[in-house]
């Protein structure tokens, strides 16, 4: 099966099994190793990616469903300035431990961001309730995300 759509921005086509996962077609076929493989079940967020602009757990979508769609992961928003600040709050505020769970969070906290700017920290709890971290109790990531919020420039 040949799946046609846009990756970070490039367009790619990409001979796959007609039941291959998302997941797995950016791991496995595409390389894209900052999409974690987590629980599997749509439980722990760490294959999160944008599809269309949305957050999605990528392990609960077939490939097939991306036909002619667009999927971002985070090395896709590597320059823009909302990640750049979240980057460096997560870095400074030593958010990130063992960093499994980071690529998925940082992809939910992006997508806040873009859309509040100036979320209050009930709605970064929110954003991030669906991405499961085994190492900081939260609390710095939470910190991280209200603090890039500060350190994006206003559009
Ligand atoms: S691996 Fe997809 S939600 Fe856990
Ligand atoms: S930093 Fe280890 S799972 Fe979140």
């Amino acid at each position: 099966m040949m799946v046609d759509f846009v990756l970070n921005g490039r367009a790619v086509s990409c001979d796959a099994p007609a039941n291959i996962l998302l997941l797995d077609l950016l791991r496995s076929e595409l390389g894209v190793l900052s999409v974690k493989r987590g629980c599997e079940q749509g439980e722990c967020g760490a294959c999160t990616v944008l599809l269309g602009g949305r957050p999605v757990n990528s392990c609960m979508i077939l490939a097939a469903r991306v036909e002619g769609r667009s999927v971002t992961t985070i090395e896709g928003l590597r320059d823009e300035p909302i990640m750049v600040a979240l980057r460096k709050a997560f870095m400074e505020g030593g958010a990130v431990q063992c960093g499994f769970c980071t690529p998925g969070m940082l992809i939910s906290a992006y997508a806040l961001l873009r859309d509040n700017p100036s979320p209050t920290p009930h709605e970064a709890k929110t954003a991030i309730e669906g991405n499961i971290c085994r190492c900081t109790g939260y609390a710095l990531p939470l910190e991280a995300i209200l603090k890039a919020a500060e350190m994006t420039p206003a559009e």
